[in-house]
Order: structure tokens, then C-alpha cells, then sequence
């Protein structure tokens, strides 16, 4: 069984092309060794509509299991990705951002700096990540091991991936 990846970077200077994304290369690595295939990935400004349509598009067109967004979480006049996705989503998943920030604030406490949200609209869950890599990293440490079992219940089956 492999679930499609969707993942969005949230970062001006990566769409105007003044930054390399690593955060969303590094999602795709370690998606990619537990039962992800990425299939769509964007880099998109930090803007309500543009990180919303772009939201919208690998929902319903795309139809991805999971999208997984970095970046745009925190206290900038600029960071809106929360904001998008709570827009675009038809239920919430508070449960997955509050591990997230639970576990991460043994590690540092400006892990209460990020505002990451979760949802599920239709049959994708999508989840925000903080920016750097190093944030990704831990959080996805956290989430990973529990994801498949949430989307095994999403779409309605039982999974074959051993996690
Ligand atoms: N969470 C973990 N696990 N590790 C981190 O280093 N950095 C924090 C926080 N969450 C961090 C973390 C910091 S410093 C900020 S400002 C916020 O995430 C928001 O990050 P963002 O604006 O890049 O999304």
C-alpha cells in the first residue's frame, strides 16, 4: 500500500527563487522510506490565496492521501499557512499539531512559536510543518509512526503497510 505525498513549501525567498528549499526535499527523503510516494510539490509564497488554490488543487484534483506543508507557522506578519489551512479544511485534527508541539517543546521551548494546524478535507489529511529542517525533522519523528493508521481510517480500508 502507498499513500500519494503532497507537500508544499511556505516561503517568499523560496518562490521568488532567492532561497533552496531543503525542508520539503527533506519531507520527500523520509516520506519516501515509509510507504509515500510523492506525487505533487510546490514552492508557493507566503500568501492566504495562493498556499489556499494550491491547497485546493492537490486535494481535488490530485487527490493525495497526505499533504504535508513547511514553513509559515510562526509569528511573521507574513506566516499564513495556518490561516490557509484552516480555510480550506472541512474537519480538524487538533490532536496531531498539539503532539507535535508537545514533544518538540522537551527539545526547545520556542516550539510554542508554531501555530501548525491539521485538517482533513475530503479524503486528504494536511498537516503543518515549521520551516527548518531540523523542525521537520522532529516533528515528523513525532507524527510518522501514527499517520498511516489515520489515513488507513480516511479512505475507508485497511492498509497493508507494515507501519
Ligand atoms: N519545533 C521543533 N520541533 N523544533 C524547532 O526547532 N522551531 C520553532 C517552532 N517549532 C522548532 C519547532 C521556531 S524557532 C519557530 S519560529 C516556529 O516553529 C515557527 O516556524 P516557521 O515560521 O518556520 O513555521
Amino acid at each position: 500500500m502507498m499513500y500519494k505525498l503532497g507537500i508544499i513549501v511556505a516561503s517568499d525567498k523560496g518562490a521568488r527563487g532567492e532561497r533552496a528549499d531543503e525542508s520539503g526535499v527533506l519531507i520527500s527523503d523520509i516520506l519516501e522510506k515509509h510507504c509515500f510516494q510523492t506525487k505533487e510539490y510546490a514552492i508557493v509564497a507566503d500568501d492566504f490565496e495562493l498556499l489556499a488554490d494550491e491547497m485546493i488543487r492537490m486535494c481535488d484534483v490530485s487527490k493525495v492521501d497526505l499533504l504535508l506543508t513547511t514553513g509559515g507557522t510562526g509569528f511573521s506578519p507574513r506566516d499564513v499557512t495556518p490561516e490557509a489551512t484552516l480555510d480550506v479544511c472541512e474537519r480538524l485534527c487538533p490532536g496531531i499539531p498539539e503532539a507535535m508541539r508537545a514533544a518538540s517543546l522537551a527539545i526547545t521551548p520556542r516550539a510554542m512559536l508554531t501555530r501548525a494546524a491539521a485538517g482533513i478535507r475530503g479524503r486528504t489529511l494536511i498537516v503543518n510543518l515549521p520551516g527548518s529542517p531540523k523542525a521537520v525533522r522532529e516533528c515528523l519523528d513525532v507524527i510518522l509512526p501514527t499517520i498511516p493508521h489515520g489515513l488507513e481510517i480516511l479512505r475507508g480500508d485497511a492498509g497493508e503497510c507494515a507501519r
